[in-house]
């Protein structure tokens, strides 16, 4: 059977994943490459609902809180969703996979953010997911500020022009984004052979410098014809 190739972006809420994996997918489909895109939490009708129950802000009064426990049950269950429709089928039809985060995404922001500890996301990554790894994680870790200035500005454009809300996680404290922030570069440096950090403090960290970095990693790392 032919095998794929997963990669995974992370970061912080507008760290650039979204921009960076647009990029890259196209550039790999020109060069005549398969490639499958996808979101978690999303991507599958089950995970498309989950998503807007745990994004909308709406969400919180209508079900009388999310508790955290609950919160990161619901990101497992949409993961495990996306990896039986989507990612699976897809690594064993040969196509590179690029993933707009996965299980780092809980580690950081379930784990430190909502302060649920790294074990307990790891055990459930074991039972939910079958221990399943990208082959390669793209961590955009711009300066906090930055990214967070970026995130709120597009998601009160995006509230303006789709009538949807995806606030929930836009009103979390500075606390909870710095411990996000710490958990990315902590996951990062005990994971350096599957964790490239392609944006830091340092740098030119414009949209297109960060391309022609993924764009480097990448080729160096794909598996030749
Ligand atoms: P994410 O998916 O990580 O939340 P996005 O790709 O949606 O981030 O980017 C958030 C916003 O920041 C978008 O408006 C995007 O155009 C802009 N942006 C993305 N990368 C950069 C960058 N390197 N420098 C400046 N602006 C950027
Ligand atoms: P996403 O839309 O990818 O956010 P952004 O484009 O702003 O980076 O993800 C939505 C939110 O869900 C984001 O704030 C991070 C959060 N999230 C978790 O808390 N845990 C998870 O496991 C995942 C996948 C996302």
């Amino acid at each position: 059977m032919p095998n794929g190739y997963f990669i995974t972006f992370e970061g912080l809420d507008g760290s650039g994943k979204t921009t960076q994996l647009r990029r890259l997918a196209a550039w790999l489909a020109a060069s005549g490459r398969t490639v499958v895109s996808l979101r978690n939490p999303g991507s599958t009708p089950l995970g498309d609902r989950i998503r807007s129950i745990l994004l909308d802000s709406r969400s919180e009064s209508a079900l009388g809180g999310i508790t955290s426990l609950a919160e990161m049950a619901l990101m497992f269950a949409d993961r495990a969703q996306s990896i039986a429709e989507v990612i699976s089928p897809a690594l064993a039809a040969g196509s590179i996979v690029l993933c707009d985060r996965f299980t780092d995404s809980s580690e950081a922001y379930q784990g430190a953010g909502r302060q649920l500890g790294s074990q307990r996301i790891l055990a459930m990554h074991a039972a939910v997911c079958n221990n399943l790894l990208p082959d390669l994680t793209i961590l955009l870790l711009p300066p906090l500020e930055a990214s967070l200035v970026r995130a709120r500005r597009r998601n009160h454009r995006h509230a303006e022009k789709e009538g949807t809300d995806e606030n929930r996680f836009e009103r979390e404290s500075d606390d909870f984004y710095t411990r996000i922030h710490g958990a990315y570069e902590h996951i990062a440096a005990r994971e350096p052979h599957r964790i490239a950090i392609v944006a830091n403090d340092d740098g030119d960290n414009s949209i297109d410098a960060i391309e022609l970095r993924i764009r480097a990693l990448v080729t160096g790392r794909l598996p030749h014809d």
